[in-house]
C-alpha cells in the first residue's frame, strides 16, 4: 500500500531497520542517491537530541524534561555531496554526535515515549514534504511508516557489526578499543530490542537481508531489484 501525504499524493518510502553495524547508513545513503530520494538518518536525530540534553545538563532520567526538549529543539539534516550534515539549533554537530561517549547515552533518551512521538512526527513531516525518502532506524517499518511499500531489515553477525563500527570510529580519528566497541554494541542491541516503546524489530512484511558477507553494492542491488520507484 502506498503512503499518502496530506495532499493525498503518494509518498515513496523505503524503510530500512536493523541493529548497529548492520550497514544501514551506507546502504540507505546509496539508495537515496540512486532513486533521487531524501535520506533520513533517524539515529542522527536521537543522537542530536541527546547531545542537546547533555549540553543543557538535563538529567537523562528526567523524562518530562527530555520530552519538553524534544518539542523545542530544532534538528536539521542536510546532505552535502555524500556527507550528512547535522544541525542542532544552528550548531553543526555532525562530528560531536558520533563520539563514543555520546553514543553510550542515546538509549536513555530514545526509550522515552514522548521523545519518540516528537521525533516520529518530524520524520514523517520531512519525508512527506520531500514526497519520498529512504529512512533508516529501528522503528521505521513498524512505527514511523507501517504502510511503506518497501521495507527491509538488515542484519549481520555480531563480530562483523563490531568490526564495521570499530573501523568507522577509527576512520573518524576516535581512540577506541575493540572490546569497548563490542560492549557498546551488545548493550545497545539489548536496550534497543527490549525497550517498552518502539523496540527494534523486523516488521512482518519486511525483507530480511543478512549483510555479513555482502558488499555495500550487493546489498544496494538486492534492495533496488525489489523497489520499482
Ligand atoms: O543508528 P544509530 O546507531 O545512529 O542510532 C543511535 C541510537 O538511536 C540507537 O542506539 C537507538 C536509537 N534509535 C532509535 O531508538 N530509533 C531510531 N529510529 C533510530 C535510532
Amino acid at each position: 500500500m502506498a503512503c499518502k501525504n496530506k495532499t493525498n499524493e503518494p509518498t515513496k518510502i523505503i524503510a530500512i531497520d536493523g541493529p548497529a553495524g548492520s550497514g544501514k547508513s551506507t546502504v540507505a545513503k546509496a539508495l537515496a542517491k540512486k532513486f533521487g530520494l531524501l535520506y533520513i538518518d533517524t539515529g542522527a536525530m536521537y543522537r542530536a537530541l541527546t547531545l542537546k540534553a547533555v549540553q543543557k545538563k538535563i538529567d537523562l532520567n528526567n523524562e518530562e524534561a527530555l520530552a519538553k526538549l524534544a518539542q523545542e529543539v530544532n534538528i536539521q539534516l542536510n546532505m552535502h555531496a555524500e556527507l550528512l550534515q547535522v544541525m542542532l539549533d544552528g550548531e553543526d554537530v555532525t562530528r560531536a554526535i558520533r563520539k563514543q561517549s555520546l553514543t553510550e547515552k542515546v538509549a536513555s533518551v530514545a526509550k522515552v515515549a514522548l521523545v519518540r512521538t516528537e521525533m516520529v512526527k518530524l520524520q514523517r513531516k520531512l519525508a512527506q514534504q520531500a514526497k519520498g525518502a529512504v529512512l533508516e532506524g529501528r522503528d521505521i517499518g513498524t512505527v514511523v511508516f507501517p504502510n511503506a511499500k518497501y521495507k527491509f531489515y538488515l542484519d549481520a553477525q555480531a563480530a562483523k557489526r563490531i568490526k564495521r563500527r570499530f573501523k568507522e570510529l577509527e576512520s573518524k580519528g576516535e581512540q577506541v578499543e575493540v572490546g569497548d566497541v563490542a560492549e557498546d554494541i551488545t548493550r545497545r542491541d539489548q536496550s534497543d530490542m527490549t525497550r517498552g516503546v518502539a523496540p527494534l524489530a523486523q516488521a512482518k512484511d519486511a525483507i530480511y537481508i543478512d549483510t555479513t558477507t555482502l558488499s555495500v553494492k550487493e546489498v544496494v542491488e538486492k534492495i533496488s531489484r525489489k523497489c520499482s520507484i
